[in-house]
């Protein structure tokens, strides 16, 4: 944490994988969260989540003089916080309908961060009634140990949501970099056709998911291969994530590979659900 908080609370709706690291991280800065989520097992899931996310974080950096947590189904608890960040499931429908109905329970100079793998935030922003408060914040699982934030600027931000998030992601240690507004921004344009061109290898078994990853880290340098990756983000979001990309961005280079239908139907999400590209034990990867 660096200085006085930008603001009073953050709010964090959505406490799945990604929701949970938000909260996680921004308490961890010494910003009380509020975190919101309508399923009330997701705040279960999500309270063991930012406990364990907490233990990896003192191993790796230290105690920390961390705020509280509020947990909560209720949306109207989130009405004192001067950020909110969105993180709910990566369906454009439904993410429009939450952030019309955040209209309703924020105040008018709240700043809404959209944090979604490649839905455009200019499409979220035009459905509300105050479109230029919308910003996008895509951050990387785990929260607390990636340092750096991709911003997305759309053509209609206020000057101010980009400052007041830029702010709140200082005092989190972190640095951003500003992409304009486009279905996927640049790291999942890029990230996803290596997740699905990787799947589809591995399933013509060119080369096994371990085999696949450690030539990404042994020979790119990469500190984690597509498919562990893929695990890490969740197979359901992956696929979502690209029939988000092939809608925009053309069916040719999106498509999800079958093998990520096959696994999605088969419940194989990867680290949520123990089980996709690796199998996974409550302590970690087998
Ligand atoms: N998983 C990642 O690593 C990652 C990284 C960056 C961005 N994202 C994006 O963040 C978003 C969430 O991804 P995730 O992986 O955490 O998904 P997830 O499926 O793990 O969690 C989504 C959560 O949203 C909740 N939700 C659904 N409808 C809601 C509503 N009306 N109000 C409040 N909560 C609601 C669900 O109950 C669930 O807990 C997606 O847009 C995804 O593309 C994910």
């Amino acid at each position: 944490m660096s200085g006085s908080s930008p603001v009073d609370a953050v709010g964090v709706v959505g406490a799945g994988v990604i929701g949970s690291s938000v909260a996680h991280a921004v308490a961890r800065s010494g910003i009380p969260v509020v975190l919101h989520d309508i399923s009330a097992d997701a705040l279960t899931r999500a309270r063991r989540a930012i406990e364990d996310g907490e233990r990896l974080a003192r191993l790796r950096r230290g105690p920390a003089d961390s705020a509280p947590v509020r947990f909560t189904e209720e949306p109207t608890d989130l009405k004192d916080c001067g950020l909110v960040v969105e993180n709910v499931t990566e369906d454009i429908a439904l993410k429009e309908a939450v952030h019309r109905s955040l209209d309703e329970v924020l105040a008018p100079d709240c700043v809404v961060a959209v944090n979604t793998s490649a839905v455009p935030i200019t499409r979220l922003a035009l459905v509300t009634n105050h479109p230029a408060r919308l910003v996008g914040a895509h951050f990387m699982n785990p929260v607390a140990l990636i340092d750096t934030v991709e911003v997305v600027r759309t053509d209609i931000v206020d000057q101010r949501a980009l400052d007041q998030l830029e702010a709140v992601l200082r005092h989190m240690g972190k640095r951003s970099v500003v992409v304009r507004d486009e279905a996927g921004f640049v790291i999942n344009r890029c990230l996803m056709m290596f997740v699905n061109e990787a799947a589809a290898l591995s399933a013509a078994g060119v080369a096994g998911p371990a085999e696949v990853d450690r030539l990404f880290s042994g020979c790119l340098g990469h500190r984690s291969g597509p498919l562990r990756t893929a695990d890490l983000i969740g197979v359901d979001t992956i696929v979502r994530t690209l029939d988000v990309l092939a809608e925009h961005h053309g069916p040719e280079r999106f498509t999800p590979a079958p093998v990520l239908r096959q696994m999605l139907d088969a419940g194989h999400l990867g680290r949520k659900s123990g089980r996709g590209f690796y199998t996974y034990s409550v302590e970690g990867e087998q």
